[in-house]
């Protein structure tokens, strides 16, 4: 009987240390499959933080927009894992990169943080380009100019054209949809063909403001956008710019797409205004002591339809004016400026500031 119950006994201690055998054996691959659910729902909700708070500098598919640096490049696939968080939670002083941490005065918590930085480093950008489509947050095309070949051929006839016609072409892609097709400036920007500035601005100026932009404005640094050439050619263009204008050079001024001005369109643009811009711009556009008013006609008369699509896509930099290109589709910041254009036949001419004694 007891002979019996040792047998028993060991049986059972033989098929405990089978099964912890077992469990021992299965507990990694329970462990790995954990992580990839844990890791699977923070790329789910990274994509989603990333379609509401980075497309509109980072682009819908981490390509980097204008002068804001992709994030879908192997150096920051590469970074590790708390390098990452660190940017996003605390952002990169003086830059456009705000601090998103709720620590540093942003708005996402860690466990959001850390989903992002999770989502980038397993770079899904197909995935993240699908769903900011899906909820229409794909950010407006910024417009681009193209150099007809005649002109490129023009301008590479100079001396050293090869670097203007370089310096050109760069131009005309980054810089003239604030700086003006032809370096005339417009009102998001100073004009960069004037004698005065280039008697004011050495090349090394010139070459700083491109690198490091000016913080607190549109003017950012291109300094990951651009290489070195193309940053040295760029300054050699505003250097000679006379020279370039009288060899014939005229860049054709840019045709913005036509603001669809049909009734449904300023009635769309006009529930969008009163639902995101009175708390600041005021009723009907006419101002209030937070923002300037938009129901004015020196504004209105003075600034094309591109322009006002740029400043309410791109927002003012260092002021409370929000970019709404990572909120708003394309058709809606053309309805809503198509809104603004309908005032403008009745907006009252504001003076003036009076002049300072
Ligand atoms: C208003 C524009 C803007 C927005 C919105 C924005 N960023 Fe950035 N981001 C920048 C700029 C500009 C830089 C480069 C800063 C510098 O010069 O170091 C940057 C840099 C970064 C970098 C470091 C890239 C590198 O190569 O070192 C990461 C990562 C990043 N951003 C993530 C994010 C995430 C995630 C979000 C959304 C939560 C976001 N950014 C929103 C403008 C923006
Ligand atoms: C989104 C609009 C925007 C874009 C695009 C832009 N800039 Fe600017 N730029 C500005 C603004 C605004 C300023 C004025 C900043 C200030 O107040 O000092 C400026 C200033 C400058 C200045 C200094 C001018 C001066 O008189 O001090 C230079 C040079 C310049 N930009 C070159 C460029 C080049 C080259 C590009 C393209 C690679 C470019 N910018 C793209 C908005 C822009
Ligand atoms: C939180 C406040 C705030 C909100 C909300 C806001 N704005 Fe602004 N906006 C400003 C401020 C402040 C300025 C002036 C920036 C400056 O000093 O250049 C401005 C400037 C502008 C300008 C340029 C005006 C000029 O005279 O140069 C336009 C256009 C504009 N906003 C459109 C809009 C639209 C459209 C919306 C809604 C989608 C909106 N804003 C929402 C604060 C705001």
């Amino acid at each position: 009987m007891t002979r019996y119950m040792t047998w028993l006994g060991f049986l059972g201690t033989l098929l405990i240390v089978a099964a912890l055998g077992i469990a021992a054996l299965r507990e990694p691959a329970r462990q790995v499959q954990a992580a990839e659910a844990v890791q699977a729902a923070a790329v789910i909700e990274g994509t989603d933080l990333y379609a509401q708070n980075c497309v509109a500098c980072h682009g819908a598919s981490g390509e980097g927009l204008a002068a804001y640096p992709p994030l879908n490049s192997e150096g920051v696939q590469g970074m590790d894992a708390e390098t990452l968080y660190r940017v996003i939670e605390r952002g990169r002083y003086n830059t456009a990169m705000a601090a998103f941490g709720v620590d540093e005065g942003g708005i996402l918590t860690q466990m959001q943080i850390n989903s992002l930085a999770v989502m980038i480093q397993a770079g899904t950008w197909d995935t993240v380009a699908a769903r900011v489509a899906e909820l229409g947050l794909t950010p407006p095309q910024i417009t681009v100019q193209e150099v007809p070949p005649e002109t490129l051929a023009l301008v590479q006839a100079l001396p050293a054209g090869d670097s203007l016609a370089n310096g050109l072409t760069t131009y005309a892609e980054n810089c003239a949809a604030c700086h003006g097709a032809n370096g005339e400036g417009s009102s998001l920007a100073p004009a960069l063909n004037s004698a005065e500035q280039r008697a004011r601005l050495t090349d090394d100026d010139l070459t700083r403001v491109i690198i490091q932009g000016v913080p607190g404005t549109l003017m950012a640094s291109w300094a990951s956008a651009l290489d070195s050439t193309q940053i040295t050619d760029v300054v050699a263009l505003i250097r000679r710019w006379d020279e370039v204008m009288q060899s014939g050079v005229q860049m054709p001024v840019i045709e913005a797409a036509p603001v669809d001005m049909s009734p449904e369109a300023v009635a769309s643009g006009q529930r969008l205004y009163s639902l995101l811009c009175t708390q600041c711009h005021g009723a009907a556009g006419f101002g209030t002591p937070l923002a300037p008013a938009l129901n004015n006609k020196t504004f209105l008369s003075q600034t094309p339809d591109a322009a006002i699509q740029q400043i309410i896509s791109l927002g003012v930099t260092g002021t409370s004016m929000p970019a709404w290109g990572g909120y708003l589709t394309e058709a809606d910041i053309a309805a809503i400026t198509a809104y603004l254009r309908s005032l403008e036949a009745t907006a009252p001419v504001i003076a003036a500031p009076p002049a300072v004694k």
